[in-house]
């Protein structure tokens, strides 16, 4: 048991959706648990440890979450029986990108001849908009979708034994 590290992590949970998973209303804070499962070999390292954030439960009924772990805001995802954890951080000017609306994409195509615009919406619930000046990310890859070559960076994560685990 002495390469069991238990710490007290605070964490932010998102609840009251308007759209019911994943629209913040208001933030709810809250104090939970985390077990860094991690040796004290690789923790002396800075090495990835490992952090049970939820339970698979809470985290299925919330869809989403932010966590804090080491300083750092790491939001969380449940989509479509996935879970995808992203720093809550914009490239734009440092917003909190995961706290904003969650939405779809409309495909554009353009036809020279015609001159026709086809318009299809696809990807409901698997875009994120920030709330600072709408930067738009994939939730599924962390990619901006309205700046080519910007990505969010990204997290392992995972559930073992009905709990979501971060590797962080
Ligand atoms: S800070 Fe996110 S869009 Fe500007």
């Amino acid at each position: 048991m002495s390469d069991v590290i238990r710490s007290v992590e605070s964490f932010v949970t998102i609840s009251g959706h308007e759209n019911p998973r994943f629209e913040p209303k208001h933030r709810q804070q809250r104090v939970v648990l985390a077990q860094s499962i991690n040796g004290g070999a690789a923790t002396i390292q800075y090495a990835m440890s490992t952090h049970i954030i939820t339970s698979e439960e809470e985290m299925i009924e919330h869809g989403q979450l932010v966590t804090e772990i080491r300083g750092r805001e790491i939001a969380v995802f449940h989509i479509d029986g996935e879970f995808y954890a992203y720093t809550n951080w914009c490239p734009h000017q440092s917003g909190p990108a995961f706290e904003g609306h969650v939405s779809g994409y409309r495909d554009a195509c353009f036809d020279r001849e015609t001159l026709e615009v086809e318009k299809e919406w696809t990807r409901e619930d698997e875009i994120i908009s920030c709330p600072w000046h709408g930067w738009e990310f994939d939730l599924k890859t962390g990619e901006c979708v309205t700046k080519e070559n910007v990505q969010v960076p990204q997290y392992d994560v995972r559930v073992e034994d009905g709990n979501v685990v971060l590797e962080v």
